[in-house]
């Protein structure tokens, strides 16, 4: 499994994987794959070229009570394995390491249901740090729901430590959930 820049020749195969129930949003899930999807038919070109936004030009984040939150620096990269695996995303703040309060992490990621459990996503979060440690952050934060145990093994195999635990803003879902920091 390689990290690819996003680009159009592997945009369909994207695209299958949102029908078929993946989304990059895990707080938007299904709607978010929706307007995902309504983007790619509309413009291809400037949806892929939406993912990468290092200057964050892009408009607000949505949250899934609707409201919205700035957006920070950030972009994607596809997990590729011949297919199209999974996506991570990468945001973050200026000449610091930390995040405005409302950001759950410099990282989130999601691997296809049907390619989970190959080690797809502890791979991804590993070639990404070096990604980090390049724009000179100091460590990176990530979030997990309280029950999220995968995705909490993914962080610990990357050298991640529980920082605390907290409760969601009501915007973001409310749910129960861990920050875990990797020192870089
Ligand atoms: C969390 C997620 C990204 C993990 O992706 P993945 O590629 O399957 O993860 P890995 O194969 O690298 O596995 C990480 C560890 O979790 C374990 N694991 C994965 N899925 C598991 C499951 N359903 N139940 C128990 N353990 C599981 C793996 O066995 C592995 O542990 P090991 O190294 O001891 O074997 C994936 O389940 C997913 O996309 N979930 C939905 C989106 C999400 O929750 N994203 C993270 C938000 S914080």
């Amino acid at each position: 499994m390689e990290l690819l820049v996003p680009s159009l020749a592997q945009l369909d195969a994207y695209a299958d994987s949102l029908r078929n129930g993946f989304w990059s949003d895990n707080l938007r899930r299904e709607a978010s794959a929706r307007e995902e999807l309504e983007k790619i038919v509309a413009d291809p070109a400037a949806f892929v070229a939406s993912l990468d936004d290092p200057e964050a030009k892009g408009p607000p984040i949505p949250l899934p009570d609707g409201s919205t939150v700035e957006r920070l620096p950030g972009y994607r990269r596809w997990m590729w394995d011949g297919g199209f695996c999974g996506s991570v995303n990468f945001r973050w703040q200026p000449g610091t390491s930390e995040l405005p309060p409302y950001s759950l992490g410099h990282l989130g990621y999601g691997v296809v249901p049907w390619k989970r459990r190959r080690g797809y996503a502890t791979r991804a979060v590993a070639l990404m740090l070096p990604e980090a440690r390049k724009l000179g952050l100091e460590y990176i934060d990530l979030t997990t729901d309280h029950d999220n145990f995968p995705s909490q093994k993914v962080i610990t195999a990357n050298g991640g430590t529980l920082v605390r635990r907290f409760t969601k803003a009501a915007g973001q879902g409310g749910a129960e959930a861990l920050l875990f920091r990797i020192a870089l």
